[in-house]
């Protein structure tokens, strides 16, 4: 990519990462530019991974979905499109397979393949190996008409690309608890298969930690137990159980993109009632089947008298010291302060992930940024991130936005239909008549 176009070619769009959100926006696009509408939009996506990837240290073999198949990237905006899961599985050749299955939850690897076969089928859209490292204003004038994305490789050259819209598809990142470090032998769950990868091959780990009571801790403890038969797994969680995930019908409601409507509607008190009653449709909640497993398997092993899956519940790790032998860890029961050691040879903290944060890439641009008295961004309910009316460029948001847009904004549910709301909103703001609409 050349760093010194003259003049500079401008993009429509240009998208920050290429996970599963700007994958669905490129989607869009395409499937806009084949309906031939108008303004025609350009766009670019800048990922840093070397190839397509989605949270590739967690695809535990036998691991499934959180959302039925029918929110892919693209059914509840464009049933007929064949950009759709069921496309993918008649493309591979599963469709009856899948079928007789009676699943509306694939495999995790599965999905992950769907996603995969999208994101071949847009690769011209997309640069590979490429990190966005800053986000530069271009001025006309007093105003800031364009934006221009810094994008490093990993030789350490830099690319830049001018754009009239940037897009932000950053993701999640993974949550230590304050004070723990990663290193050789204390891990986040992010990284499991990647670290379990890494081990020698005769490596015969004895004991493992394993922090949190969510589905990732949960999905770790199991694999865990399963992988390392000759292990113990100690599971250390603040609660007196895992809890299950609420996914009933009209509780899954609040994904809908009605829901959206109305939480960006809703006066503070109220957003902040509706996170707090269904938090546990996606936070600290484990699906009720894995709950089971766990729960058959560690009881099996009580009337066996061969206990290797421990509960440590209403408990919290006190202690951690790490030495070449492994890792020292003391775990106090919340309840009675009394406090136990665990040798571990690993230690996997299973605490959750924060949506990335734009505003670190944006600069001087920050300062222009609207935020709420908590101090964050004010986001329009097209996904536009609210600034002084110096830019006349957009500053666009996929994820991060629980805040003003509910629970759903780090999910797969709304993708397909955010997308296409973002892309109205470009067009419109490009000039598009109403009946264009994505
Ligand atoms: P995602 O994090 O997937 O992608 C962001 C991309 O941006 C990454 O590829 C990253 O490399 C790239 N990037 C970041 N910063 C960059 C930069 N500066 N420059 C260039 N590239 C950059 N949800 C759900 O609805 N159903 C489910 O079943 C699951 N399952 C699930 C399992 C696990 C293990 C996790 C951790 C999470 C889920 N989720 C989920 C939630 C998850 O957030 C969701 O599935 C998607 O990953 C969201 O897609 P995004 O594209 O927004 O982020
Ligand atoms: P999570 O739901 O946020 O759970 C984090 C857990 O860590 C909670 O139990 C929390 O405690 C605990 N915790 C946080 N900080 C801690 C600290 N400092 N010390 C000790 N414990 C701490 O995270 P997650 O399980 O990774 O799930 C995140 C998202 O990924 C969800 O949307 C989930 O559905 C998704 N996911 C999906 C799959 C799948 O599709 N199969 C797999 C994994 C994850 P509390 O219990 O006190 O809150």
């Amino acid at each position: 990519m050349a760093s010194t176009d003259h003049p500079p070619v401008v993009h429509d769009l240009v998208g920050v990462g290429f996970g599963p959100s700007n994958l669905g926006l490129s989607i869009a696009l395409a499937e806009r530019r084949d309906q031939g509408r108008y303004p025609p939009l350009s766009a670019v996506f800048l990922e840093r991974q070397e190839a397509f990837g989605w949270h590739r240290g967690m695809l535990i073999d036998d691991a499934t979905m959180q959302v039925s198949f029918l929110k892919d990237l693209v059914t509840t905006r464009n049933p007929a499109s064949d950009f759709s899961f069921l496309s993918f599985l008649h493309h591979v050749g599963r469709l009856h397979d899948f079928i007789n299955h009676k699943t509306l939850f694939p495999l995790r690897q599965e999905f992950h393949d769907y996603l995969t076969w999208c994101a071949e089928r847009v690769a011209d859209q997309v640069r590979y190996g490429h990190e966005v490292v800053e986000v530069r204003p271009v001025y006309s004038g007093e105003r800031v008409t364009h934006l221009d994305v810094v994008a490093e490789n990993g030789a350490g050259e830099q690319a830049v690309l001018r754009a009239r819209n940037v897009v932000f598809g950053s993701g999640l990142r993974p949550r230590m608890p304050e004070g723990v470090e990663q290193s050789a032998r204390v891990w986040h769950n992010e990284y499991l298969l990647t670290r379990l990868g890494e081990l020698a091959p005769k490596a015969d780990p004895r004991s493992f930690v394993v922090v949190g009571a969510g589905q990732s801790a949960a999905e770790v403890a199991d694999h865990l137990h399963q992988r390392f038969p000759r292990a113990q797994v100690h599971a250390v969680l603040s609660r007196y159980g895992y809890s299950p995930s609420d996914d009933s019908p009209f509780a899954n409601r609040i994904f809908d993109p009605e829901a959206v409507d109305a939480f960006h509607r809703a006066p503070q008190e109220v957003k902040d009632q509706l996170t707090g009653y269904h938090r546990n449709t996606n936070y600290s909640v484990v699906d009720p089947d894995l709950i089971g497993e766990l729960y058959r398997r560690h009881y099996a092993e009580k009337v066996h008298g061969d206990q290797r899956l421990h509960l440590h519940n209403t408990s919290r790790v006190a202690g951690l010291s790490e030495s070449t032998e492994g890792v020292a860890v003391v775990v106090e029961d919340l309840v009675t302060g009394k406090q136990t050691p665990v040798p571990a040879n690993y230690v996997v903290f299973a605490t959750g992930y924060h949506p990335a944060d734009a505003r670190p890439l944006l600069g001087e641009l920050a300062d222009r940024v609207v935020t709420t008295p908590e101090g964050r961004p004010v986001v329009e309910r097209d996904y536009r991130v609210a600034t002084d009316d110096t830019l006349t460029c957009g500053l666009y948001l996929q994820g991060g936005t629980e805040h003003s847009h509910g629970v759903s904004a780090s999910l797969l549910s709304n993708i397909a239909t955010r997308v296409a709301e973002i892309i109205d909103s470009v067009a419109t703001r490009a000039g598009a008549p109403a009946e264009e609409r994505a």
